[in-house]
């Protein structure tokens, strides 16, 4: 038995390659620091989902028209769902959808996860939903509707990185869940569903709102160390440390600290967070070598997930929503890899329960 499943190989994929040892990540042939460059989301969503499912030839018009689909569901979409913290809301959007196997599903679910984030955000501060602009980018489409404002082209291009480097990661939690689902023969909303759940948590996708809340209680790059001794010294875990997977560097990580470099030098030419960021970084890194010398602890994708979302302007509590806007691509290619080649998952459990007294 192995706890956590750590190590066991649980599915054949030709979607993605996490490579734990030398940290690189690999798209269906294509490693991330090659797609980030040249790549637009859009793109990556027909890398992932070419022969999983019989899409659109014009992706990027589909994808338009389905949010703007999507946006009819917000208009009809009960007032109580908003009040929801707004990953459940995002869930409750979601479920209103009709299930299926099809790629008008599958766009339906993407444009979906997109438009009720964006309304999500605009409703819980009192302000009206935003209709999409299906001419414009998915990454900027989500700005535009956060905001009401057309990004400039820069951010738009930052939140398209993001996108493209979370779009899939091997055998995840949360993709994992929406295989096992897809195994039953449910369908990809079912899939969607229960994967949003499993990113919820602190040890998933729920990472970097409490980085955020991490370098807030810092405050200053002087504080990082002293801080971070006494979060290690009480038992914590330090938020956007650590992966299952990698034993080096975390490749996201740079990825998006890139990304979040480019919009700094724009916006304002101060740093913003960053150089708070990387205080905390080298303070936590050197503290994570002493206090756990026997595990390799590296700067994992929601550190500098948390500062490039706070850069781009969406609202701590919605950084899962922004997640699984880019993970969506992986779910639902993932959990159409399951139905195709997989087997119904279904692993067996050692009981340690109390024995039945036979001799009673
Ligand atoms: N801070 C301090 N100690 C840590 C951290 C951390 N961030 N991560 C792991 N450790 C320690 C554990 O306490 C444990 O120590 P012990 O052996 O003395 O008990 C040891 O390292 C191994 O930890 P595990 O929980 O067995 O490692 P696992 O592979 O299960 O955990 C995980 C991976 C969940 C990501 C973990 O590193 C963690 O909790 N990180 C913080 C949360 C986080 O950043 N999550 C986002 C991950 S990225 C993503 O999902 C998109």
């Amino acid at each position: 038995m192995s706890e956590g499943l750590e190590d066991v190989v649980a599915a054949r994929t030709v979607l993605s390659d996490v490579d734990g040892v030398r940290g690189r990540l690999i798209i269906r042939g294509a490693s991330l620091d090659a797609l980030v460059e040249k790549s637009r989301y859009e793109d990556v969503l027909t890398l992932l989902l070419e022969d999983m499912i019989a899409l659109p030839t014009a992706l990027p018009e589909a994808l338009g028209e389905a949010r703007v689909r999507a946006f009819q569901q917000v208009e009809s979409a009960a007032d109580h769902l908003f009040i929801l913290p707004p990953v459940d809301a995002l869930r409750a959007l979601l479920a209103t959808l009709p299930d299926g196997d099809d790629a008008d599903t599958a766009l339906r679910l993407i444009a979906g996860t997109a438009v009720f984030t964006a309304a999500i955000l605009r409703r819980r501060q009192g302000l009206s939903p935003i209709p999409p602009d299906p001419a414009l980018g998915h990454a900027a489409d989500i700005l535009r509707m956060m905001t009401g404002i057309t990004p400039e082209p820069d951010a738009a291009a930052a939140l398209d990185r993001y996108l493209v480097t979370v779009a899939d990661h091997g055998l995840n939690a949360s993709t994992f869940t929406a295989r096992v689902i897809a195994s039953t023969g449910a369908g990809l909303l079912s899939a969607t569903l229960g994967a949003l759940g499993a990113l919820k948590g602190p040890l998933h996708g729920g990472a970097p709102g409490p980085v955020l809340d991490m370098l807030d209680a810092i405050g200053t790059p002087s504080n990082a160390a002293g801080w971070i001794e006494d979060a290690l010294g009480r038992g914590e875990r330090l938020m956007g440390f650590g992966h299952r997977i990698y034993r080096v560097r975390d490749p996201r990580a740079d990825s998006l600290k890139g990304a979040l470099r480019l919009l700094r030098e724009r916006k304002d030419g101060d740093g913003g967070r960053l150089p708070l960021a990387e205080a905390v970084e080298q303070a936590a890194l050197a503290a994570l070598r002493r206090y756990k010398p026997n595990r390799t602890l590296e700067t994992n994708v929601e550190f500098y997930t948390a500062i490039l979302l706070e850069t781009l302007g969406f609202p701590r509590e919605a950084f899962t929503c922004v997640f699984a806007c880019g993970r969506i691509g992986g779910w639902i290619a993932h959990a159409r890899e399951q139905s195709l080649t997989g087997r119904l998952i279904r692993p067996q459990s050692e009981y340690v329960g109390p024995r039945v007294d036979e001799a009673a």
